[in-house]
């Protein structure tokens, strides 16, 4: 866990209260969800709306993916550095040969050194569209769907902990403590003390192994969201430390942009979405375009699901550089 999040075992309710949904906005099991299957960018408008890409400017995309919305900043004329922790996201990016884009592989927490790398100390724009791709929940075997049976990875990187790691070697109380900070779920020590007791007769190595003892903590459970969308999010959140890396990449942002340079965060739940709102507030360099997060249009969310959690927040560098 994060040194600075809540032990959160003291705020659990105990194993048998209701479970009652506390994030609705939460997307289902993202593999399930249609949106994934393509791979239009979310908030498109929107995005370079905030970010004015024109020729001449440079910009950072700290998550490259499928480079839909760096596709855009090209198309008006922009140089990109499109950043991606996950391999294969860059060699299809490579694949496709995007004039204008450099491609860096790493974490974006670390774009200030990835861009020295490059020669480049000040940007025009930097983008973070967090979470994970639609290639990354179509690719059954990366571990990121409760419904597929792979093992159980969801390392972005390929590198570290994977989710498998976790369940089989952290005490119970750690494993209860991500899945009711990261996921939400008031049942998370009982699903650890699942999680626990079956790992003592077999290790648990797959995304179905673990997402059947999820739903055995939830004896009521016959049909509706599966039981196992917390716990798997939660475990994403922490093998791949999504909160950190966000909030570390904030803080790069920072120091890379330059004066008049924008800043577009889209994120796609509340604990991402406060803290980026929360960097806001505090940043004397960084002054919001907008005073609340800009969600997508309701043409949009029809078409894409996964737009209908998105929260995009935007800011301008003030100030000297
Ligand atoms: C939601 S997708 C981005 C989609 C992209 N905006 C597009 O339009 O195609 C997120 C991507 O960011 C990458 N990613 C997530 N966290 C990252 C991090 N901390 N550093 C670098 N890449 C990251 C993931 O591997 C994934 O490819």
């Amino acid at each position: 866990m994060n040194a600075d999040t809540e032990h959160p075992n003291r705020l659990t309710p105990e194993p048998d209260a209701p479970s009652e949904p506390i994030h609705p906005e939460l997307p289902t099991d993202p593999a399930e969800d249609t949106g994934s299957l393509s791979h239009v960018p979310v908030l498109a408008d929107e995005v370079i709306q905030a970010l004015a890409p024109a020729p001449g400017k440079v910009f950072v995309d700290g998550t490259l993916g499928g480079a839909g919305h760096t596709g855009l900043l090209l198309a008006a004329g922009a140089t990109v550095y499109g950043i991606d922790q996950d391999p294969f996201a860059l060699d299809r990016a490579r694949a496709a040969n995007h004039a204008g884009l450099h491609v860096l592989q790493g974490n974006y927490r670390d774009m200030v050194a990835l861009l020295a790398g490059a020669g480049v100390t000040q940007v025009d724009g930097i983008l973070l569209d967090i979470g994970v791709s639609s290639f990354q929940l179509d690719d059954t075997g990366r571990g990121f769907s409760y419904h597929t049976e792979a093992p159980l990875d969801m390392r972005m990187s390929q590198s570290g902990e994977s989710a498998a790691d976790v369940v089989n070697s952290y005490d119970e109380e750690d494993i209860a403590a991500i899945i009711y900070e990261y996921g939400e779920d008031r049942l998370s020590r009982r699903i650890a003390r699942g999680i626990v007791y079956a790992r003592e007769k077999a290790p648990i190595e797959t995304t179905v192994q673990l997402a059947d003892i999820v739903k055995r903590a939830y004896p009521g459970f016959s049909k509706g969201i599966h039981p196992a969308r917390r716990t798997f999010q939660a475990l994403r959140i922490h093998v791949n430390d999504e909160l950190g890396a966000l909030r570390d990449g904030l803080q790069a942002a920072e120091t890379l942009l330059a004066p008049g340079g924008r800043l577009a965060v889209i994120s796609f739940h509340s604990l991402e979405d406060r803290i980026v709102k929360r960097f806001l507030l505090g940043s004397e360099v960084l002054s919001p375009l907008t005073k609340r997060p800009v969600i997508a249009s309701e043409a949009e969310q029809a078409t894409n699901p996964r737009a209908r959690s998105a929260k995009l927040r935007s800011a301008e560098r003030v100030g000297s550089a």
